[in-house]
């Protein structure tokens, strides 16, 4: 393991998050990372949990544009030290609470050792109010995503059928498992043609992330292509709330029940009775 990544680890283990926390990451980009982020943390307010979503995806960060924020502050401000996380928090439909990142902060994707772990420490203070932590990564296998994923309880690493896609979904897995990831690592499959196609999909990269790392790795089920979720993103509005009555809208409603019955039985158990307390099942 690097430096970094051995670092960061110990400094969420110090500031352990006692909500659950979802990262939600992928190895290719432009899987869908942000709008299943945006969408599940928003069905998950709406069944009652307090919920923070937080853009961590430093450079490109695009949140805000999926929600609709016309975001004065974000984490940039925080970094520098002008404003306090309070300032940074926007209330968003269902009251989830947000924090933007920066778009184009180029100086945000290289911050420093000092900075990120002041970012880290007031988040986990924040982490203290709420019940789930949705946390939306950028793309790829960089130190800060493998340390956001690190530092959560759940990572869901989202694919499409493609084969780009699968390979660097593995890929993702791979350096998890190679990190020690304690947590739980599920794989959901966007933009499948046919749930048959989403399926195969994942027991393949479920094979042979058994095979290869002897890793378990959740089946967070299969969301179909659906133009309905672009016209949402030009509408600016999550597609939970554009198409309410949507088949797509009920896929991320369903995974949100399955997440949020996780969270009431969540357990430190590890190993056996972490498996076999699935909420997937
Ligand atoms: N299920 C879907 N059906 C149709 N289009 C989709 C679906 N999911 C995502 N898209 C399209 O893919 C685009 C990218 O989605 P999104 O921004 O959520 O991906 P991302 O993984 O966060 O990207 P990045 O790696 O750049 O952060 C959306 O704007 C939308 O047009
Ligand atoms: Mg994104």
């Amino acid at each position: 393991m690097g430096n970094e990544a051995l670092y960061l680890q110990q400094v969420m283990e110090s500031h352990r998050w006692p909500a659950n926390v979802l990262a939600i990451t992928s190895g290719k980009g432009g899987v869908g990372k942000t709008n299943i982020a945006a969408n599940l943390a928003i069905c998950l307010a709406a069944s009652g949990k307090k919920v923070l979503l937080v853009d961590a995806d430093l450079s490109l960060g695009n949140l805000d544009v999926v929600m609709n924020i016309k975001s004065k502050y974000n984490i940039s401000h925080l970094i520098s030290g002008r404003k306090s996380i309070k300032d940074i928090i926007h209330i968003g439909p269902e009251g989830v609470e947000i924090i933007c990142s920066g778009s184009g902060l180029e100086q945000l994707a290289n911050i420093n050792e000092f900075q990120r772990q002041r970012l880290l420490k007031e988040l986990s203070g924040l982490g203290n109010d709420s019940e789930a932590i949705v946390i939306d990564t950028a793309a790829g296998i960089s130190k800060s995503v493998i340390g956001f994923c690190l530092a959560a309880d759940h990572v869901m690493v989202v694919t499409t059928p493609e084969a780009t896609a699968m390979t660097d979904a593995y890929a993702m897995i791979k350096v998890l498992v190679g990190n020690r990831f304690a947590g739980r690592v599920s794989l959901i499959v966007n933009m499948a043609e046919t749930i048959a196609e989403g399926k195969k999909t994942y027991q393949k990269i479920a094979d042979v992330a058994k095979r290869f790392l002897n890793a378990y790795v959740y089946d967070a089920g299969v969301l179909l292509r659906d133009e309905r979720l672009s016209y949402s993103v030009r509408l600016r509005k999550p597609v939970v709330l554009a198409y309410p009555k949507s088949q797509i809208t009920s896929s991320l409603a369903a995974l949100a029940a399955k997440l949020g019955n996780g969270l009431a039985a969540r357990t430190d158990d590890e190993g056996f009775f972490k498996k076999v307390i699935d909420w997937f099942f």
